[in-house]
């Protein structure tokens, strides 16, 4: 995939009460001011995915990382055991490629918002998954050494030769020498992953160089709609707002994207810019182009479902396997309803380390 970060600056910059400002990116995803009018249904195709072998580069890498957990059919990471509730197997491995096109689309192709420049040197992606953001990112940028981070050692061997994986826990103190600051760190769809947010982000402020960027991206665990067309008693509203209530009680919420612009500003960073886009979850919109990111949208959101809700809903709700499929058998009929105009809002933050350190 072909990606260029560098023209980005044509985009629509809105200044807010808070010093802050909303951006507004060129993408196939409308901003939040804009209306999607809807139109008929229609099914949906897969896409393909990278592969899912994995590589460690880390030296102190013991076997016990790779007794993956199996539970109600799908496996999960085995280090730090229990403290991320998705699955880390082959489907999710294509959902997590699949979703990387679909934030490539929101953005108008774009791997990230921030103005890094055209030299970035050392970059750091959190929470890195099947690496495919880290492997975009590290062919596009050959200036940099570019290091993925996750709990899975689910990334594939053959890589760019500036980027390298570890298996580590981001929520642990950092080990990253001081002497190198990253000058570029990002974080997407991490909602539901992280216990402290302030935490995270105050390591990443204190492991970056001045001036360096800091980019958050997410879709909110929590689909909106215009016009009040999914019923307060849906499978899907009462689906969202389970997760809601099991990921809170888990420690982790899940819906935390509104949240990552405050998180931002509070962790010290400067010229934040939030730039938060509208993606239908089906093809219920009459636009073509919107229509069918709807159409790719639901292809992942049929698969998230329950990515999202096994483990949290029997781990924390205590339900079992077969009351969670029944419920996910309704959320799925309402994701393929087109008359329930849902949408989730797409957050990209992004904000700047200050030049002159106040500490
Ligand atoms: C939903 S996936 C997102 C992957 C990738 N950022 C992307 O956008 O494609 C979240 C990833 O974060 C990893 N993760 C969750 N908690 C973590 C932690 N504390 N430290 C490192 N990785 C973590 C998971 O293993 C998973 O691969």
């Amino acid at each position: 995939m072909s990606t260029s970060n560098t023209d980005n600056l044509s985009s629509d910059r809105r200044p807010e009460a808070d010093g802050t400002s909303s951006e507004s990116t060129p993408g196939l995803a409308p901003d939040l001011e804009e209306p999607i009018e809807a139109n008929s249904p229609s099914p949906s195709d897969t896409d393909s995915a990278l592969g899912n072998d994995w590589e460690s580069y880390t030296t102190s890498v013991t076997s016990s990382i790779w007794n993956y957990e199996y539970e109600n059919g799908r496996r999960y990471h085995a280090f730090r055991r229990g403290q991320y509730v998705i699955p880390n197997d082959e489907q999710e491995q294509e959902r997590l490629d699949f979703l990387h096109h679909i934030h490539n689309m929101t953005f108008g192709g774009r791997l990230f918002l921030a103005p890094i420049g055209d030299n970035p040197q050392r970059v750091l992606d959190v929470g890195t998954g099947t690496g495919i953001w880290a492997i975009n990112f590290a062919d596009t940028y050959p200036s940099a050494e570019v290091i993925g981070i996750d709990l899975s050692g689910i990334q594939p061997h053959w890589v760019p030769p500036n980027l390298h994986f570890q298996i580590d826990d981001i929520e642990a103190e950092w080990t990253f020498p001081h002497s190198q600051p990253f000058d570029f760190i990002k974080i997407r769809s991490m909602a539901g992953s992280i216990a402290n947010w302030e935490v995270l982000l105050q390591q990443a402020y204190d492991h970056m160089a001045p001036g360096a960027w800091i980019e958050v991206q997410d879709f909110e665990a929590w689909a909106s709609t215009d016009d009040n067309s999914l019923p307060d008693d849906s499978n899907y509203a009462e689906f969202q707002r389970l997760l809601d209530e099991a990921s809170t009680k888990f420690g982790r919420k899940m819906n935390i994207a509104p949240h990552h612009k405050k998180a931002i500003i509070d962790a010290g960073f400067e010229n934040v810019v939030a730039d938060v886009k509208k993606v239908p979850l089906s093809p219920w919109a009459k636009d073509p182009k919107l229509k069918e990111l709807g159409r790719y949208m639901q292809v992942q959101m049929l698969d998230a479902v329950e990515a999202y809700a096994l483990a949290l809903l029997s781990r924390v709700l205590g339900w079992d396997a077969i009351r969670v499929h029944a419920l996910l058998a309704g959320v799925r009929k309402d994701l393929r309803n087109l008359d329930y105009h849902m949408y989730s809002k797409c957050h990209s933050v992004y904000g700047q380390k200050p030049f002159k350190n106040e500490s």
